[in-house]
């Protein structure tokens, strides 16, 4: 099988990788997450993983923001949304995509490091792929509730421009991803 990445616009990309996230977390799915009940970002960026037809076989979302870090302002990227479709998974195309999620941030040359979520059975899988867990404090928006401790899921770092923080006080200054 031949793979094709692309690295597309976050809404104009939308239609193509919306199939995906409804095979893999349909609402009912959704509601017996943790996660369930959370307003997240939409993506800016997305990598998609394609087989030789175009058909999106992983997909993950990258997210540019700029955060507070214990009260200082910095640049950093989420990457979210990180979905292989059922029936290709160990393959290897979930860590092509998230290599290639951070080969994309490298060459923004604005963003110091990345920042993802994921429930805790995951860490294993990033942080084997040169994600470290951050063991601070993550605050998030939320419509009506506004700004909220946010620790539905683990937070997890990789460097970029810079050594990511693993401790501290994150302020996402705006939705999840
Ligand atoms: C988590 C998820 C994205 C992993 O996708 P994937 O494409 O299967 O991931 P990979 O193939 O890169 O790696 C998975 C496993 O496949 C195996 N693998 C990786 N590359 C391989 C290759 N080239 N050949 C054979 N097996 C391989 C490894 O065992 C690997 O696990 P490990 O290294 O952590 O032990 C996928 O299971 C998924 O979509 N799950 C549902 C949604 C979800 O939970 N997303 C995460 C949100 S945080």
């Amino acid at each position: 099988m031949s793979i094709e990445i692309e690295i597309l616009n976050g809404d104009a990309s939308w239609p193509l990788v919306k199939p995906l996230y409804d095979a893999i977390w349909p609402p009912e799915v959704v509601a017996g997450l943790p996660w369930a009940g959370i307003t997240f970002a939409h993506a800016d960026l997305r990598v998609l993983v394609q087989d030789e037809s175009g058909e999106v076989l992983c997909h993950a979302g990258i997210y540019r923001r700029l955060v507070k870090w214990n009260g200082q302002n910095v640049n950093i990227a989420g990457i979210g949304g990180v979905l292989t479709r059922a029936d290709r998974r160990n393959r290897g195309l979930a860590t092509v995509g998230l290599n290639a999620a951070i080969q994309t941030l490298r060459h923004e040359d604005s963003i110091n490091y990345a920042v993802l979520f994921c429930a805790p059975d995951r860490i294993p899988f990033y942080t084997a792929r040169g994600f470290l867990p951050f063991d601070g404090d993550v605050y998030a928006e939320q419509p009506e509730r506004g700004r909220v401790r946010f620790d539905t899921l683990s937070a997890l770092v990789h460097d970029v421009k810079r050594t990511a923080p693993t401790r501290g006080t994150i302020d996402l200054c705006g939705l999840p991803w």
